[in-house]
């Protein structure tokens, strides 16, 4: 088993470069399915999702070519396989954007019920609901989402959101990028993966248009041809570092992020005293005073991001005096707190609300990543904390985080992989 060993108590000096963003990618490479020709992807995050869905891909027959670290050129002309294979699918979440995709190229879809992060209840019926508007049957059994379209091609269809979801948002836009006739997205989504998803499509010939707006309208075309686009820069992984600067101190440069993505996490930031400058394409974070309490309340974009729940709630584990923090997405996203209080954290948790009463000190503890966005707020503890931190569960961390050890050593963290023997392993889960 491998685990992240910290040595908590230094301050971040240095640069970041922030990688592409995982939740474009997971989607935007799906989409390579609608296209006749070879797409280039430019900026690809180097995580486990991403080999994933790269993998799935390959399964089901495209060519794919790396062109460089970050470069593939994917050619999806071929399919020859329309299974998705459940031992990839369900390890990952955005193995439903395969749905829309399949759906909107060949009329027909057949795809495990992903997995991902334990986030609470993670239902699917908003996407159906698109696919049911554009003509799709669809059906879920046996462990799979089942999707079919009568004539072989949808039409486009109008559908409101009961909520705003991303993937709902970004599923019915594959599928109606190839669909005869226009489709109309009521209480989209936002968040700048949409955008970056509508402007991947657009660039090899889709018409998209309204994507950052809450209606989306798409016309559908008859086909997408192939080029090259390069993914936005990810606003959680930038996110994730501005709270570890804050947890931490010191002063870093946050390089390769869009600062008008970060606005939403900034403006929390400096309420609580930390100072965030914003450059063309970086941010500049300093924090050497005490952190100051704050409310937080995670909402869709360009609300809080859910997404940096977890992190900003390590921050107000230090901050002078109470905070309230509460969970407007998910049903259940304090998995986390418990390691938290192995660290000396004080908080208390009713349902979506969470109480932070700040300390002026965390203590390093062993601690376990239970999800993604956990793990990470796990390591920025462990930076903070006053000893040894010895973080498990990093495979979830690695999800979604392109080099975290590599990037946070960079910038004078002592923090390092270590493999411990399975046996060690089981008998601290014992
Ligand atoms: N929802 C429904 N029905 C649906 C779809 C969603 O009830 O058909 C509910 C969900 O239960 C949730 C809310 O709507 O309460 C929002 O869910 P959304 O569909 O927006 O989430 P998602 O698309 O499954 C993506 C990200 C998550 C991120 C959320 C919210 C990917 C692969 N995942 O999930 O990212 O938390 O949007 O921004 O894009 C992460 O990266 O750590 C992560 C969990």
């Amino acid at each position: 088993m491998t685990k992240y060993h910290i040595q908590g108590g230094k301050p971040l000096r240095g640069s970041i470069t922030i990688s592409g963003a995982k939740n474009a990618a997971v989607a935007i490479i799906p989409a390579a399915l609608l296209v006749d020709g070879v797409c280039r992807i430019e900026n690809i995050p180097q995580i486990s999702d991403v080999t994933l869905i790269l993998q799935i891909l390959q399964e089901l027959g495209a060519d794919i070519r790396t062109v460089n670290r970050t470069t593939v050129d994917i050619d999806c002309s071929h399919i020859r396989n329309r299974q998705v294979p459940y031992e990839l699918a369900r390890k990952i979440r955005a193995s439903y954007y395969l749905v829309g995709a399949l759906l909107g190229r060949f009329g027909w879809a057949e795809v495990p019920l992903p997995g991902g992060c334990d986030l609470g209840g993670r239902p699917i019926d908003q996407h159906v609901k698109g696919f049911v508007s554009m003509g799709a049957d669809v059906d879920v059994r046996s462990g799979l989402i089942c999707a079919k379209v009568p004539g072989g091609r949808l039409a486009g269809g109008q559908v409101y959101l009961d909520m705003v979801s991303v993937g709902a948002t970004m599923n019915i836009m594959l599928a109606a990028v190839l669909a005869d006739g226009m489709t109309i997205i009521e209480n989209a989504a936002k968040e700048p993966h949409i955008v970056d998803l509508a402007n991947f499509l657009n660039s090899m010939g889709a018409n998209i248009m309204g994507a950052g707006t809450d209606v989306i309208k798409i016309r559908g075309v008859k086909q997408l041809r192939g080029g090259a686009y390069s993914i936005i820069p990810d606003q959680i992984e930038a996110g994730t570092y501005m709270a570890a600067v804050a947890a931490a101190g010191g002063d870093v440069l946050i390089q390769n992020v869009i600062p008008k993505h970060l606005d939403c996490i900034t403006a929390k930031l400096v309420e609580m005293g930390v100072e965030v400058e914003e450059l063309d394409d970086a941010v500049r974070v300093r924090r050497s005073g005490p952190i100051s309490r704050t409310n937080v309340k995670t909402m869709p974009y360009p609300g809080f991001p859910t997404d940096m729940q977890p992190q900003i709630a390590a921050v107000l584990c230090l901050a002078n005096g109470t905070s309230v923090l509460t969970e407007g997405v998910w049903d259940s996203r304090y998995r986390y707190v418990d390691e938290f209080r192995r660290m000396g954290a004080h908080i208390q948790v009713d349902g979506k609300v969470a109480v932070i009463e700040g300390v002026p000190a965390l203590t390093g503890a062993p601690v376990h990543a239970c999800d993604l966005r956990a793990g990470a707020a796990m390591v920025i503890a462990g930076l903070a904390a006053q000893g040894v931190t010895e973080v498990d569960g990093i495979y979830h961390i690695e999800r979604g985080y392109e080099n975290l050890v590599g990037k946070l050593a960079g910038v004078g963290a002592d923090i390092r992989t270590i493999t411990v023997p399975d046996e060690d392993a089981k008998s601290q889960a014992g």
